[in-house]
């Protein structure tokens, strides 16, 4: 194979003390760096805003850059306090204690940020959802945590089924004029309302932190729980390979509903003190340019099917910015294609570093960072402190290139620390002889750099979002005409994939347009829009197994035009 090989660069991080720290790395070593380790009191929201507010150089320094079409304002370290502060207050006094879940369900605003850290302050286990959550996605995650509470806005309110849920019983609503009755609390005239002080709730290095939910192949959404630990990952990865600097201005793309949104767009940036952008609002090409220029980021973690969006609206458009403060440029959530790296290297000027890395893990894993060349369509190697290794399905370590499963030894500071309610698909993580398996298959090379084959199991990627074929075809089939429904991924040249539906009709069903149309809306008012199959197809029957199990391969056989393969589990 012809690899484009891009030369290391200078950063943070030097390959030599790489070669130092990979054997016996010691994480240890890392603690060091942050206040706890001196005081023995145990806070993420205290080591990533209130050290630096307490800090006479560091608290007037901007924290945040927040803009969307309707809001432009920036908030210091020390204002970050005080309104996180208010935040905790506004929880605390409603009765939220440690523990409880809390989620955020809000499009992004400074007051998002502000409610995440409070419910951190207090010590509850934050649940963020994505803005474009219908009530059925909002509806499973709230059931399956018991969710004490929620901070949400006026218009999503009609998406959470408060009479549903009776753990639900403190709803705060971000709007004017919010009428406090029942479960419903005005956030904002609280928030206005409450102290500026607030004396941070210790707790353990092992407590909850944040529950994200994901998706996995079968099933419904499982929530990943991570704990304040991860912060000692959150830190050195953003100093590692973000290579977050003094002076450092940082945009991350992604949204706080998703893992890359949380760990890499609110802890990393904070846990070392670096100013970060946010932007609200859709993509447009000359919006996310005009962002990078008007803030002079110089550091931007985004994702592969952004870059591609970029690369199709032309490299003319790069042309009319000044993009001269951006130093370093990032990518995760999907195989980052050896082209999108060559398309950085020429509009940018610089290398688009690829992580790998998942909801599960709760920060970076394999990682190209400046001081290493690149391999372009490689993920790199594994930071300082993890190990990873192709495995076969007995769990035995494969040699360079054969290609098997991509497995990690555990132990890493940021792991999920279980499935809520779940332990039993907690620990089938970790059936392959104590390996944790991630699911996605992969093998390394003669160097050491890990390559990207697909995921194993049927798990789709659409746009860097995570979405499991089985919610899917659940809700397809809550549809009135539909009988049988399966969802594959099917390759896409800016998404990644797209979701397909194959989908059998109740007698008497005919397809049209309009039918067409309703199966769509139904999945995208049911689960979310991004859940909403592209491409739907109608057939008769749908390959099953025996015992009813659609077979998802052989759908995905029939879309690539592929073998079906071995068939003798299918009913006749
Ligand atoms: C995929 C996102 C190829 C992979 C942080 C993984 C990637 C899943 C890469 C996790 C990458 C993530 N190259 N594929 N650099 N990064 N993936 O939980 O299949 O939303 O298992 O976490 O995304 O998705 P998740």
């Amino acid at each position: 194979m012809n690899v484009q090989t891009l030369p290391a660069e200078k950063g943070n991080f030097n390959l030599k003390d790489y070669e130092k720290t990979v054997e016996n790395f010691d994480w240890t070593e890392i603690e060091k760096e942050f206040s706890w380790y001196e005081t023995g009191k145990v806070n993420l929201a205290h080591e990533a805003i209130d050290r630096f507010a307490d800090d006479s150089e560091k608290k007037n320094q901007v924290a945040l850059y927040y803009s969307d079409a309707n809001r432009d304002e920036q908030y210091t370290f020390e204002d970050m306090k005080k309104l996180s502060n208010k935040a905790a207050n506004t929880l605390k006094d409603a009765g939220i204690q440690k523990g409880d879940r809390v989620f955020i369900f809000m499009p992004r605003s400074p007051e998002l940020y502000f409610a995440i850290f409070g419910a951190i302050k207090i010590g509850a286990i934050v649940g963020p959802l994505f803005e474009a959550f219908m009530e059925g996605a909002v509806r499973d995650r709230l059931e399956d945590s018991d969710a004490k509470s929620i901070v949400t806005t006026p218009t999503l309110l009609e998406r959470v089924p408060v009479d549903d849920l009776p753990q639900l019983d403190t709803v705060f609503i971000m709007g004017e004029d919010v009428k406090e009755e029942g479960p419903y609390y005005d956030f904002k005239s609280r928030l206005d309302k409450s102290s500026e002080e607030f004396d941070v709730e210790w707790v353990d290095r092992e407590d909850g932190l944040i529950l994200h939910y994901t998706s996995g192949s079968t099933g419904k959404p499982k929530g990943v729980l991570h704990v304040h630990n991860a912060m000692i990952q959150h830190y050195q990865t953003a100093k590692w390979v973000l290579d977050l600097q003094e002076g450092d201005v940082y945009w991350c793309t992604a949204d706080p509903g998703w893992v890359t949104g949380t760990s890499y767009g609110i802890f990393g940036p904070w846990l070392t003190g670096t100013t970060n952008v946010v932007r609200g609002g859709r993509f447009s090409p000359q919006d996310w340019y005009e962002t990078l220029q008007r803030f002079k980021v110089t550091v931007w973690y985004s994702a592969p099917t952004a870059f591609r969006m970029l690369m199709s609206a032309g490299d003319e458009v790069v042309k009319n910015y000044d993009l001269s403060n951006l130093r370093h440029i990032l990518s995760v959530g999907e195989p980052l294609n050896p082209e999108v790296v060559m398309w950085g290297e020429k509009v940018f000027n610089l290398r688009i570093h690829d992580t790998w890395w998942m909801t599960e893990t709760g920060a970076m894993m394999i990682c190209n960072y400046p001081s290493m060349a690149i391999k372009a369509g490689s993920m790199g190697k594994p930071i300082p402190g993890v190990k990873a290794a192709i495995v076969d399905d007995q769990g035995n370590e494969l040699p360079p290139h054969r290609m098997g499963n991509l497995a990690i030894d555990k132990g890493w500071p940021s792991m999920m620390r279980t499935i809520w309610n779940n332990e039993e698909k907690f620990n089938s993580y970790f059936e392959l002889d104590g390996w944790y398996v991630s699911g996605d298959s992969a093998y390394m090379d003669e160097d050491g750099y890990f390559w990207f084959q697909g995921r194993i199991d049927d798990v789709i990627m659409t746009a860097g979002e995570r979405v499991g074929p089985f919610e899917v075809e659940s809700k397809l089939l809550e549809h009135p005409a539909v009988t049988e429904a399966g969802v594959i991924g099917k390759p896409d040249p800016v998404r990644g994939e797209i979701i397909k539906a194959f989908v059998s009709l109740r007698d008497g069903e005919e397809v049209t347009e309009d039918l067409k149309e309703d199966i769509r809306t139904f999945v995208k008012k049911g689960l979310s829009a991004h859940a909403a199959p592209r491409e739907l197809e109608f057939r008769d029957k749908l390959p099953k197994t025996r015992s009813g199990k659609i077979m998802r391969r052989v759908l995905k056989a029939w879309e690539l035009d592929l073998p079906t393969g071995d068939l003798s589990t299918m009913d006749d």
